[in-house]
């Protein structure tokens, strides 16, 4: 691969940003200064480093985020803060993209990632990944409505899958759903004739939000996901 390819890929800068980084001497394969953007370089074996820097060739990044309320969950949007505006600055974004959405409201576990099969892979109806959330409801929930709950319930017209659904404390439960309609977790407490007042995310398949803080991001590797 060539080497500007490779640093671009790397999320060091576009193209032409980075034929600048190699031509002020800042880059090195295998200690040796390079000049020219053309070099080619074994994505494998060699030793890239940009300022003294080891930068591994990873050609896909995995982030979870524990998104804060208030930020929507696009790549960009002309109006709203959007979960990219949390990232910081170490986090590459080339070609970042959420794996499905929390509302605006919404906190917890967000995946973001630049493999546009496995994001493609997860959304799909077919894929059923479990999806946990902590909810704080504003009137307290009975058995028979938790038990409606787990078999499904309509939400305009589409009947939910079969979900788990268990209270923690009063008016705060756990409810984890197989799929991903469109402001589920509030349509199907709606449909208990309930409220939501405060959503998390905490699991997202085999991810765990655990105790991140808000705002923070952390890698993980494919292995942490499927
Ligand atoms: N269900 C919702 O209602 N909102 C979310 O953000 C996620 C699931």
């Amino acid at each position: 691969m060539r080497l500007d390819k490779y640093l671009t890929e790397c999320g060091i800068g576009s193209r032409k940003e980075v034929k600048k980084i190699i031509d002020s001497g800042a880059v090195s394969v295998n200690e040796k200064t390079v000049s020219s953007p053309k070099e080619n370089v074994n994505e494998e074996k060699d030793i890239v480093k940009y300022n003294e820097k080891i930068i591994k060739y990873k050609k896909f990044r995995y982030y979870i985020l524990n998104k804060i309320s208030g930020y929507i969950t696009a790549v960009d949007d002309p109006r709203e803060k959007t979960v990219m505006d949390i990232l910081p600055d170490w986090v590459i974004k080339k070609d970042l993209a959420p794996v499905g959405r929390l509302d605006k409201d919404t906190e917890g576990l967000l995946l973001l990632t630049n493999d546009g099969q496995l994001n493609h892979r997860l959304l799909s109806p077919k894929s059923h990944v479990d999806k946990t959330y902590y909810a704080e409801l504003e009137k307290d929930i009975s058995e028979d409505d938790l038990e409606k709950l787990r078999k499904g319930v309509d939400i305009g017209g589409y009947i939910t899958m079969p979900a788990e659904a268990k209270k923690i404390e009063e008016k705060k439960i756990h409810l984890t759903i197989k799929e991903g309609k469109f402001h589920q977790v509030k349509k199907m407490l709606e449909a208990v004739n309930n409220k939501v007042v405060y959503l998390k995310r905490i699991s997202f398949g085999k991810l765990e939000l655990k105790e991140m803080e808000l705002g923070e991001v952390k890698e993980v590797e494919i292995g942490d996901i499927e």
